[in-house]
């Protein structure tokens, strides 16, 4: 973005801050304005809050508050999740700000309908929680429970889909094209998507484990889904500051504008564009301080951040793009049975190629499973190894040769929101380190990749294969700037 560009889309934000429910109608200086920025209220690690804390009777008192709105109101439960229906990207770079759009104007009708002022919405942290968490449970009797899900405890989400070591590697990703999902030119472009490794694995997955509504658009009719997608926007939170990676600065994403998506907390129609909402943690809410992939035995050191620095870092984001190298290719259309393996060879075997990407911190190796036909529920998961042809769905990912996984979010009702042939990205330059390093890859050899797909635990299993039809090891190379991290500091002993 040229310097003018950048001051007017920094004026263009001054300009939008009341969108984001800061400034809100009431008259008052600037003074007020900062106060209230100053004040933002926390959301806090569902886990760290007592049953009577504030802000979980006040989430009860919220959900009981609209389900009781007359459908006429927009602001009303079922409403509210037609709007996911009606307008969620998935599968694209919208993937994030929309969603962290949607839970902003959300936690706005919390505080109204309660006239809670400083209500934050709570997230669940399945890093370090695995099972569906208590204040869900029990009956109809509970405004958070929610009918039909398939998951319930002891039934927990597996460490290679929400493990510390997958989000830790999400959070080490720092390519936003790959982090935030692919580029595209609408929320719903009608092309296929490209799945990131966060989109992909851990925020898929938690969507199909629990099943029921959660598994299909439908899925803020269950109280879980707002906590889980506030885990996402946690993530992205800590990509962004506490590591120090920067977000796209390319106009189709920073001035896509959400038009007619989203009401505010007095029920009214707002637009809001993705560049804005880099600077909603920083205006309308905050983080606490729970680290989320070290599980409470280490904290996050709190120091003192340049809040204008951050801003402006924000705010400007850098020039991102992703090279293709090279692509090896391997197969047309195939089907793998839920339980098998699929095992190709990728002409891929060019050790100048493989040294390359062993060589180069920006060099990866990308595993591009392609042209999938979404299955329309979360049945099962895949899993994705190198050179391990004896793989099964019983191949543990302690193996060497795994390099990751991913699974499926999918709308039932069969609108092709360019889901079927999608794309997922897993990033094998790890394992081929891994496996250079152990002498498992031998120069003058082809490189083979497996895909297993594993049932996922307590589903019913409704669709029975997995059906793509390409399979691609890309080598790329990534272009962005160095993270600078902004001062919350992992407390790493
Ligand atoms: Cu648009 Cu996790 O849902």
């Amino acid at each position: 973005m040229l310097e003018s560009e950048t001051r007017r889309h920094f004026l263009k934000t001054l300009g939008q801050v009341t969108l984001l429910g800061i400034a809100g109608s009431t008259l008052g200086g600037c003074e007020w304005i900062l106060e209230q920025i100053r004040n933002r209220p926390t959301r806090r690690d569902l886990a760290t809050l007592a049953p009577s804390d504030p802000d979980i009777a006040t989430y009860k008192a919220a959900v009981s508050a609209m389900k009781a709105l007359p459908s006429s109101d927009p602001r009303s439960w079922q409403r509210q999740a037609d709007i996911h229906q009606n307008f969620c990207p998935h599968g694209n770079w919208f993937f994030l700000p929309w969603h962290r759009a949607y839970l902003l104007y959300f936690e706005q009708i919390c505080r109204e309908l309660t006239g809670n002022s400083r209500f934050a919405l709570p997230y669940w942290n399945w890093t370090c929680n695995r099972t569906i968490p208590a204040v869900f449970q029990g009956g109809s009797s509970n405004p958070l429970f929610h009918p039909g899900r398939v998951a319930s405890p002891p039934a927990a989400l597996a460490d290679g889909n929400v493990g510390p070591g997958v989000i830790d590697a999400i959070l080490n990703e720092t390519n936003f094209l790959i982090f935030a999902s692919g580029a595209a030119a609408s929320q719903r472009p009608g092309t296929p998507g490209v799945y990131g490794p966060l989109e992909g694995n851990p925020h898929n997955t938690v969507h199909g484990f629990i099943g029921g509504d959660m598994g299909t658009f439908q899925s803020p009719r269950d109280p879980i889904f707002w906590t889980h997608h506030n885990m996402i926007d946690r993530i992205w939170y800590d990509w962004n500051v506490v590591r120090g990676n920067a977000n796209t600065n390319d106009p189709a994403w920073a001035n896509y504008t959400y038009t007619g998506n989203f009401v505010d907390a007095k029920g009214n129609a707002v637009n809001v564009q993705s560049g804005i909402l880099v600077l909603a943690p920083l205006l309308s809410y905050q983080y606490d301080n729970s680290p989320i992939t070290s599980c409470g035995v280490l904290g996050l050191s709190r120091a003192k951040i340049d809040t204008a620095a951050l801003r402006r870092f924000l705010e400007q984001g850098a020039p991102v793009s992703i090279k293709t190298l090279r692509t090896f290719q391997a197969v047309e259309a195939v089907e793998v049975p839920v339980g098998g393996t699929l095992s190709r060879t990728l002409r891929a075997r060019d050790p100048s190629v493989m040294d390359q990407a062993l060589s180069s911190a920006d060099t990866r190796v990308l595993i591009r499973v392609a042209g999938v036909k979404q299955p329309p529920s979360g049945d099962f998961f895949v899993r994705v190894f190198i050179d391990k042809p004896d793989a099964t769905a019983a191949t543990p990912i302690t193996d060497p040769h795994y390099a990751g996984s991913f699974a499926f979010f999918f709308d039932p009702k069969g609108h092709d929101h360019g889901h079927n042939d999608a794309a997922f990205l897993v990033d094998a330059t790890k394992t081929i380190e891994r496996l250079n390093q152990l002498n498992r890859i031998r120069t003058g050899e082809e490189i083979t990749v497996q895909l297993t797909a594993v049932r996922m635990t307590e589903q019913p299993l409704r669709q029975t294969t997995l059906s793509l039809n390409r399979l691609e090891i890309q080598l790329v190379r990534s272009e962005t700037i160095q993270p600078m991290p902004f001062g919350l500091v992992p407390d790493r002993r």
